[in-house]
């Protein structure tokens, strides 16, 4: 991969993020990233687990991206096989001998996927796969749990359970303004591992729901996992009612293990959404489930399209990328590892600080937050969220940043690690939060 510095030096961080603010909306093209770094950042250039400014400065990165990098920023088994693809013909419009492959490898690897299609964003494969649902069902109302992040199409999109400043909205609102309200009244959110309201709103509703979509770990609000039984409780109320059962695995599909984490848990999904890992730093993403459950696509009655859907460079990112998870299976027993190290070392550092902290994981997965003070419970999600000191979070993120290691400043954002990051890279993680916190 090519790794030369694009030249804008002399630039600093915050001159070039000035001037790139002024003509580009926010200064980024993600409201998610436009959410408070607090010293400017700039990335030049990126390679393992390591990001570069362009005042070349050398961080460690754990927030990766968001995600996509299982191998590392800048794979060569990968991305060089996209570079090499892009010369060769990334779109063309017509079906290409890799949609095949790319297809065959999904079905071998996702339990549950039979057929797939393919799109750009998480965002768009789950608008897809909803209106799927919807269609198959007849029936419009889809059940979503608070904190769980499906991108930002019209009935998805809800203020998260609380905000980047750590106020609390009101009730279920629009997650932006100019959004279609009405379109909300298609959606009912309820709380994540609460059996009781989810009972009692198949109870209520069970003939009007199309489907429950849900992260099957809910990594975009502290990782947090279903409590025992939880998902087995969605599952067989959608059976029993008709409705589907989607999983949002754009975070856990081929992170948490090959087939994501419908087979760690060994839970039968009636559509899946994949995403990140996928193109393993490339933009993809795809839905998929059974040939029956996807027949309407395949007879044209329900719609999904896009220029780029299934562009040939996107589905050749799938094939590199699965190919070589599927000749590397011991990567994630060696990500769980490292993951349980990271964990148990952060948990010695932050207490012998004497600081609350809530930390928490799957496999390569992890949250740290600070908190005001002890949780008395790591596992449900409510409880821990409220207690989140954003501010304390926000400081200690800049401090580690100053001093060379990267995580995004919204503590309910996962960290990622990926395969770069050897023992003495967390080791270095370890140590900069260890003397950070000791000057927050
Ligand atoms: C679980 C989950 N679903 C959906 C999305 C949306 O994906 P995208 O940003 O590619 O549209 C994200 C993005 O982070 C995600 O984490």
């Amino acid at each position: 991969m090519n790794q030369a510095r694009v030249d804008i030096a002399p630039m600093t961080n915050e001159r070039l993020f000035d001037a790139t603010y002024k003509v580009v909306a926010g200064g980024s093209s993600s409201n998610m990233r436009n959410l408070g770094l607090q010293t400017p950042l700039v990335v030049d250039r990126s390679a393992g687990c390591r990001i570069w400014d362009v005042e070349d400065n050398e961080l460690i990165d754990v927030n990766m991206g968001y995600g996509p990098h299982l191998f590392g920023y800048g794979d060569p088994d990968v991305l060089g096989v996209v570079a090499e693809r892009l010369r060769l013909g990334a779109v063309t419009g017509i079906p290409h001998r890799l949609d095949h492959e790319a297809g065959e490898l999904i079905a071998a690897s996702v339990p549950t996927i039979e057929q797939v299609r393919f799109a750009n964003s998480g965002t768009e494969a789950i608008a897809s796969a909803l209106r799927l649902a919807r269609l198959i069902t007849g029936r419009t109302l889809v059940v979503t749990f608070e904190g769980h992040y499906h991108g930002w199409s019209e009935t998805v999109l809800r203020k998260a359970a609380i905000t980047n400043s750590g106020e609390a909205p009101t009730g279920a609102v629009a997650g932006a303004p100019g959004m279609i309200p009405e379109a909300l009244a298609h959606t009912l959110q309820l709380p994540w591992n609460d059996p009781t309201l989810l009972d009692e709103a198949f109870a209520a509703y069970g003939d009007r729901i199309a489907a429950v979509i849900l992260e099957p770990v809910c990594g975009n609000a502290g990782v947090v996992h279903a409590q025992p039984g939880f998902l087995e409780q969605v599952a067989d109320l959608t059976s029993r009612n008709g409705a589907l059962l989607v999983f949002d695995e754009v975070i856990t599909g081929f992170r948490v293990a090959l087939g994501g984490a419908q087979e760690l848990f060994s839970m039968r999904p009636d559509l899946t959404v994949i995403s990140k890992v996928l193109g393993g730093g490339f933009p993809v993403a795809a839905f998929g489930g059974s040939t029956e459950i996807m027949a309407p696509l395949a007879r044209n009655e329900a719609f999904h399209a896009g220029v780029f859907s299934g562009n040939h460079a996107a589905v050749n990112a799938a094939v590199a990328m699965l190919g070589k998870l599927r000749r590397n299976l011991p990567v994630y027993n060696a990500l769980e590892v490292n993951g349980s190290y990271l964990e148990q070392r952060l948990a010695e550092v932050f207490g012998a600080a004497g600081r609350a902290v809530r930390i928490a994981r799957c496999g390569s997965i992890m949250s740290v937050a600070l908190l005001t003070r002890p949780q008395c419970s790591n596992a449900a999600f409510d409880p821990a969220v409220p207690l989140i000191d954003f501010a304390a979070h926000r400081g200690l993120q800049l401090l580690c940043q100053e001093a060379g290691l990267y995580f995004h400043p919204n503590p309910l954002e996962p960290w990622f690690l990926s395969t770069a990051h050897t023992r003495d890279e967390l080791d270095i993680v370890v140590s900069t939060i260890e003397q950070s916190l000791a000057r927050l």
